[in-house]
């Protein structure tokens, strides 16, 4: 691959699932040997706990890029545990809305050679928060992933969702697409989980709907140690559909 290939985990909800995402799919990626950089735009720094990587106070953070215009990604970039992973932690005491208000910069940050020589694939992980940390990584994303919980509300935040991202594609990122929306603890038995993900299907696509992840304590278990799935509950039910995902995604980046 010649060039970064950029998903943002996106949902406008907390508690969708967005870090749980971020993490293991990077994981996956990893596995499947592509070069992977989680970079952790969520000041809850929650990317370092699942992963089990301490961060210093005064370590170098992938926000530094917001508030200082010679900070570059790589400063940042720590190794984790996992073979092919890196991550750039977040900084926990950046404060949303602070910084410079350049809704480009990330997009310019990534565009660092050494980051693309280094590196195939890079993962976002986002608050859910409007600010322009979202919409930083909606410009800098050549893919969007939206997990999401199949409640009757949950529909609603992805319209907001994609209200937010075609206007970015209107403007600044017309390149930018849709790899998937990711049913978080989906259960085909309860009637209200398939009501919502047919109401998505209807709207996006059917194909655009992946096949998600289903409810597994030990998701929350492995997290709670540091660790992703895969090294935490290998034969879990989490375990599988991450790997199904990391194979799924991998297709589509090609
Ligand atoms: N498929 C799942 N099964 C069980 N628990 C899950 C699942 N996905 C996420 N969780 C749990 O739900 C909570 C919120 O997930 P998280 O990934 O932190 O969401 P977000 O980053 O969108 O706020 C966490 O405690 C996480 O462990
Ligand atoms: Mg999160």
């Amino acid at each position: 691959m010649t060039h970064l290939q950029v998903i943002a985990v996106c949902n406008r909800k907390g508690g969708a699932g967005k870090t749980t995402t971020a993490v293991n799919l990077a994981v996956e990626l990893a596995a499947l040997d592509f070069r992977v950089l989680l970079i952790d735009l969520d000041s809850q720094g929650h990317c370092a706990v699942g992963l089990g990587v301490k961060v210093a106070s005064g370590d170098a953070t992938s926000h530094a890029i917001f508030t200082n215009p010679l900070a570059t990604i790589s400063d940042s970039v720590v190794e984790t545990a996992y073979a092919h992973l890196f991550l750039s932690p977040a900084d926990q005491l950046f404060e949303h809305g602070s910084g410079v208000r350049d809704e480009l910069r990330l997009k310019q940050a990534l565009l660092e050679p050494a980051l693309v020589a280094r590196f195939d694939v890079v993962i976002l992980d986002t608050p859910p928060s409007l600010d322009f940390l979202l919409i930083n990584a909606l410009c800098a994303a050549k893919w969007v992933l939206v997990p999401y919980v199949p409640h009757p509300l949950s529909y609603e935040g992805i319209r907001q969702l994609m209200r937010v991202m075609f206007r970015v594609m209107s403007k600044q990122n017309p390149d930018l697409k849709i790899l998937g929306f990711l049913p978080m603890t989906a259960a085909a038995h309860i009637r209200q989980h398939r009501t919502v993900t047919s109401d998505v299907s209807r709207q996006f696509g059917a194909h655009r709907v992946l096949s998600g992840i289903r409810s597994d304590i030990k998701l929350a278990e492995a997290f709670a140690v540091g660790k992703p799935i895969r090294a935490y509950a290998p034969s879990s039910r989490g375990a599988q559909d991450f790997a199904d995902l990391g194979i799924c995604v991998a297709q589509m980046l090609g």
